[in-house]
């Protein structure tokens, strides 16, 4: 059985370090040690060292939200894996749709990145998802699993186990449209299936596959119960504590009744 897995993804936000702080010492408080469901917050990583210092004695991760695909060198404003380490990660998202459709960033760029985080040993959260226009062509399949494959070239069945996947339908995200959960469902099915095909079945089977768009207390349980949905990436609603404490402890009722 794979443990849910809810990760916040702050953004751009909060403005201070001091908001951060007090926002990562209420989820602190919330969480306590609790492990059935797993939990990272992702600051902007001007904010990672002050996190870092809040979540000492916490089982709650810490993720940043992008990395370059260098160790070092002359990359003005990026950030190498290793600086992330040390700054306390223990993981990071990789091609967020904000990224790759604001900044143009290519499933080419995400899989050096993918190879880089792993030799940092982090923990990469690689997000694949398709916009409207895509949707509404029919094309979801294809585009999800095209990033999917050129996201994750090169990699082995062995390594994969240390990588988390992010489906967010860029239509979903931050729009308040969510995916319902038999949406959400048929694309993380798809995935999975991908995943077999590529890496076999028992690295298919491991696989944390999160959903994300749009995802609040209220939609939580409908999606987290669906049997290929192990989690989700939170924007909006990982900036309020009791939103994203909230479904969290939808994830623990989930993991409590065990999926069907
Ligand atoms: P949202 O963002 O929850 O605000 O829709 C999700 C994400 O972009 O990861």
């Amino acid at each position: 059985m794979r443990p849910l897995f809810i990760a916040g993804n702050w953004k751009m936000n909060p403005g201070t370090s001091e908001a951060a702080v007090a926002l990562a010492e209420a989820v602190k408080a919330g969480v306590g040690q609790e492990t059935r469901v797993r939990v990272a917050l992702c600051p902007p990583s001007v904010f990672l060292n002050a996190v870092d210092g809040v979540l000492e004695n916490s089982p709650i991760g810490l993720g940043a939200q992008n990395m370059h695909w260098k160790a070092d060198g002359a990359y003005t404003g990026e950030l190498s894996g290793s600086m992330l380490v040390d700054a306390g990660c223990t993981h990071v998202i990789l091609g967020h749709s904000e990224r790759r459709h604001g900044m143009h960033e290519t499933s080419q760029e995400v899989n050096e990145k993918l190879k880089a985080a792993l030799a940092a040993k982090l923990i990469p959260i690689v997000c694949i998802g398709e916009t409207l226009v895509e949707r509404e062509a029919h094309k979801t399949d294809e585009v999800v699993g095209t990033q999917l494959e050129e996201s994750l070239k090169g990699l082995t069945a062995e390594e994969m186990n240390g990588v988390v996947l992010a489906y967010e339908p860029v239509w979903a995200i931050g729009t308040g449209k969510t995916a319902t959960p038999a949406q959400a469902q048929h694309v993380h099915a798809f995935i999975r299936s991908m995943l077999r095909e590529i890496f076999g079945e028992a690295t298919a089977s491991r696989v944390i596959v999160q959903y994300g768009g749009s995802v609040k207390p209220e939609n939580a349980a409908d999606l987290l119960a669906c049997p290929d949905i192990d989690g989700s990436l939170v924007g909006g609603a990982s900036l309020k504590a009791a939103d994203f404490l909230g479904i969290i402890n939808a994830g623990l009722a989930v993991t409590a009744k065990g999926k069907a």
